[in-house]
């Protein structure tokens, strides 16, 4: 089945904020991906497979540094690499823009997201304490500071 990657649009809203609610224990709200689309700073990748999104990735870019906000794909569709071929989007992006280093924070018990980012040469360098609700919880600081994977 072929799967388009584009840029986020409006058409896009109803899906994504189903999938956020999929995905997460604290979703991003309609409102917060229409503010996405109005930020300059911001790039978002979504994968579409017959009409149907099936994951997304955003980050913001300010000056030398990217932010990863997010990246998630639909239960049924994951281990295809999904994920994977949207970072490999928000990197080439970054790298586009001159970007220096990307950092994001996870959940530290999110050891599958933790393996798919140290995949791509994040590694951690910090952390957060009680960053996260619906469970409290720790977030760890992934850093990417070179494009060399
Ligand atoms: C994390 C997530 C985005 C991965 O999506 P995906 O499309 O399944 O990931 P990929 O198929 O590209 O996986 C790439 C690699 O990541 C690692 N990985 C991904 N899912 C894994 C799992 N369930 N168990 C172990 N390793 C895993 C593996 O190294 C995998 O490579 P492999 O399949 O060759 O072993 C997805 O599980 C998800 O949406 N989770 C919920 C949201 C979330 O936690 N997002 C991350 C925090 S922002």
């Amino acid at each position: 089945m072929e799967i388009e990657f584009k840029r986020l649009e409006k058409d896009h809203l109803d899906q994504i904020v189903t999938l956020e609610g999929l995905c997460f224990s604290t979703p991003w709200t309609r409102k917060m991906f229409e503010e996405e689309l109005q930020n300059d700073r911001a790039f978002y990748i979504v994968a579409i497979m017959e009409g149907l999104l099936i994951g997304y990735g955003g980050m913001w870019m300010v000056l030398d540094e990217g932010q990863i906000t997010n990246v998630a794909v639909h239960p049924a569709y994951r281990r295809q690499k999904i994920a994977s071929k949207i970072l490999e989007r928000l990197l080439a992006k970054a790298k586009e823009n001159a970007i220096e280093a990307v950092t994001l924070e996870v959940r530290k018990s999110n050891l599958l997201a933790i393996l798919f980012y140290q995949r791509f040469g994040f590694y951690k360098e910090g952390e957060r304490k009680q960053y996260y609700s619906k469970p409290n919880e720790d977030a760890w600081i992934l850093w990417k500071k070179t494009f060399l994977t």
